[in-house]
């Protein structure tokens, strides 16, 4: 048998994209998509304690996507690095806080094609001009040789993402570069589409031969907008048609549902954010900062269903999805509820200071001197 007929692996393959046939309305349709996730990602029972009344919750691992490119930004990266690789470019350049998944997520994609990486990353005024360090999402990207070129809140505010990226796409075009760049959080009309796909895996996933087996709610973290914005018109076009619950960890929800609007008009998907989703306030503190009392929610989902929740964005939304079920338990009474995990990690290494006196004891192990020593083990010392 010739070699090339047995090998039909799909992972790290760029493919024609065809579009659902509820979505084939929007445009742009991309013409071509990447296979970088481990999909479909799997769905189970999610047995949280302190449910509303007859409430069923499940809970989607988009957490288990991948390990690298770990998470939802990979979704959306399928259809950008088609899209990268499709204008010939040789370098990805983009944007994100200090520990942003996407920002790491987007660094793996770019080396796995081939492609170098420039990441601009938002850390304080105090630290910008010293090592960043390796912890958490920094330590893969240094690891796979991503540029890291910091800057300050301040200059972040001051000139915004879209002028950041764009000096830094000069400065590299200048240099003979062909570079591409991705928005924060990879959260344009392009990448939307991750998420409208992951409604038609959601559909195939869901038992088939009766169209009354289904999820009536999807709760979702939201941190840029692109997942919201494809779950919800996905959910909308397609027969799912559940109502999407978004939990926003940054910025408020007015900012999102006008945010989200954009990236529907950017498909002509003719249709009002306001109508589609739900986006409720839980970022707490602030961006990535945690209270006490969310990261003992995180432990003690941990220790009650198994399920590591990373601080920053399904952390909080779960968090504010449990408060809002115990303020308003009727909203959620009886509900089928699948709640979207979109991983994020390795977000919890930058938390271990916080995390130390919350977590499971240890112990030196007892061991009793006057146990014989068995033949055999242990010559090794
Ligand atoms: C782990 C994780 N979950 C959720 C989100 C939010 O998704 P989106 O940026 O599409 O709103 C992000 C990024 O912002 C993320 O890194």
């Amino acid at each position: 048998m010739e070699a090339t007929k047995q090998l039909s692996f799909d992972f790290l393959t760029k493919k024609p994209y065809a579009p659902p046939s509820w979505a084939s309305h929007l445009s742009p349709i991309p013409s071509h998509v990447f296979s970088l996730a481990h999909v479909p990602t799997p769905i189970h029972k999610w047995n949280l304690p302190n449910l509303p009344k007859n409430t069923q919750l499940w809970i989607k691992r988009d957490d288990l996507s991948g390990m690298q490119m770990s998470g939802n930004k990979v979704r959306k990266l399928e259809f950008l690095m088609a899209d990268a690789v499709a204008q010939g470019s040789d370098c990805i350049i983009t944007i994100g806080g200090i520990q942003s998944n996407h920002c790491r997520a987007t660094a793996v994609a770019a080396k796995y094609l081939n492609l170098d990486c420039y990441l601009i990353l938002r850390t304080s005024k105090v630290l910008v001009d010293k090592d960043p360090g390796l912890t958490g999402n920094l330590l893969v990207e240094r690891l796979i040789g991503a540029q890291i070129e910091l800057v300050s809140k301040e200059e972040y505010a001051k000139l915004g993402s879209v002028t950041l990226t764009n000096l830094l796409k000069e400065r590299l075009l200048k240099e003979g570069r062909r570079p591409y760049v991705i928005p924060v959080g990879g959260s344009n009309s392009l990448g939307t589409w991750g998420y409208i796909e992951a409604i038609r895996e959601i559909e195939q996933q869901l038992p088939t031969g009766t169209d009354e087996v289904g999820f009536d709610d999807i709760v979702v973290a939201c941190g840029s907008g692109a997942t919201i914005a494809g779950l919800s018109l996905g959910s909308s076009l397609s027969k799912l048609n559940t109502k999407v619950h978004a939990f926003s960890v940054c910025d408020d929800p007015d900012y999102f549902y006008d945010y989200v609007q954009g990236l529907l008009d950017g498909l002509q998907a003719g249709v009002r954010s306001h109508d589609i989703v739900d986006i409720q306030n839980a970022k707490g503190l602030g961006y990535a900062i945690n209270t006490t009392e969310e990261l003992n929610f995180l432990k003690e989902v941990a220790i009650s269903t198994g399920v590591v929740l990373d601080p920053v964005y399904s952390g909080k939304a779960a968090y504010g999805m449990i408060k809002d079920m115990a303020e308003n338990p009727s909203k959620w009474e009886g509900r089928n509820i699948l709640f979207i995990h979109t991983g994020g990690l390795l977000g919890l290494y930058d938390k271990v200071e916080q995390m130390e006196s919350l977590v499971g004891k240890w112990y030196k192990m007892d061991i009793d001197d006057s146990i014989p020593r068995e033949d055999g083990i242990g010559k090794m010392f």
